[in-house]
């Protein structure tokens, strides 16, 4: 049966294991997958900018044997002539078997799933959700603390538009003993309803706070996340927000000794580039880790679609 990924609840949490399962085998075994996905297809239709989220899902269908169509902006593509997502969508259907989209409303892989006879996978949509980069972070998590659960983990940034955030809450909270500590300024605290439909729906303990430093000791994870300019309806704002957290060597100084330092990049002025170096930056791991679970969710998705 067709199935598609909108957003991380769609998967159950053995599910995810399972995803992560098939990474790690891949990781440690690429030439038994090389050859599984010769003569299919995965449409890359990017209607945003990405390098991340777009190459590596190529990359992934190229290293499973198959091919890539696609687009990397809307300019490109008849939507810049007026052809509605759904009707893109059952285009698509026709030339390829599997499509990964990022759109800048909210919603729109949904209205693709919706019309497609092919399993779609929501690349992010809007200031809403982005299941994909999630699996990379549940990777890197897993692989780095050896577990999913029982970790107080740092989200510092631009909790509102950052829609990396709202899926790695909504994945995290399924696991036993996770507690957040969300860092961000006042007009870019997470959304009432994240924390309703999410948090306190499952009575998961949470603090707010602005201030990183004071924060610091008690962090397993510190996921830090860009200001999304793209979300901004003003420059002004942008401007005055944009250079909130800096993390830099020195304002670690209080950090744990094996904290994991997460980003799903791309970064601006977040991470200093003298943190690169330093064991606990994970974020060029969650990029390669990236890879090989989209490699993972594509061959689930083409099995369960009766594709492969
Ligand atoms: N993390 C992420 O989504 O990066 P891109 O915007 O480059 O795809």
């Amino acid at each position: 049966m067709k199935r598609s990924l909108i957003a991380i609840q769609d998967f159950s949490v053995e599910e995810l294991q399972e995803l992560m399962d098939t990474a790690n085998d891949i990781i440690a075994n690429p030439s038994g997958y090389s050859e599984l996905c010769r003569g299919k297809k995965i449409a890359t239709l990017f209607f945003e900018p990405s390098t991340r989220t777009r190459l590596s899902f190529e990359a992934a269908m190229l290293e499973l044997g198959g091919a890539v169509i696609g687009f990397s902006e809307a300019q490109s593509s008849s939507a810049a002539k007026g052809e509605s997502v759904a009707d893109t969508a059952k285009v698509i259907s026709c030339y390829a078997d599997i499509i990964a989209m990022r759109h800048p409303k909210e919603g729109a892989p949904l209205v693709a799933a919706m019309n497609a006879s092919i399993p779609v996978i929501n690349a992010g949509d809007g200031g809403h959700n982005h299941p994909t980069q999630t699996l990379a972070d549940l990777l890197t998590i897993y692989r780095e603390k050896g577990r999913l659960g029982n970790l107080t983990v740092g989200i510092c940034g631009d909790l509102k538009f950052g829609r990396t955030v709202h899926s790695l809450i909504a994945a995290l909270s399924r696991y036993e003993g996770i507690r957040f500590v969300l860092i961000s300024p006042e007009e870019l605290k997470l959304p009432s309803y994240v924390k309703k439909e999410i948090l306190k729906a499952n009575n998961i303990p949470y603090v707010q706070t602005t201030d990183l430093e004071a924060v610091m000791p008690e962090l397993d994870i510190l996921y830090m996340t860009r200001v999304q300019r793209e979300r901004f309806f003003n420059e002004e704002d942008y401007l005055r927000l944009k250079d909130s957290y800096i993390l830099t060597p020195e304002r670690l100084y209080n950090a744990k000794k094996d904290l994991c330092i997460m980003h799903p990049l791309p970064r601006v002025n977040e991470i200093s580039v003298a943190i690169d170096d330093d064991p606990r930056a994970c974020y060029f791991k969650q990029v390669l880790y990236g890879k090989y679970m989209r490699m993972a969710l594509i061959l689930k998705l083409l099995k369960e679609a009766g594709t492969l």
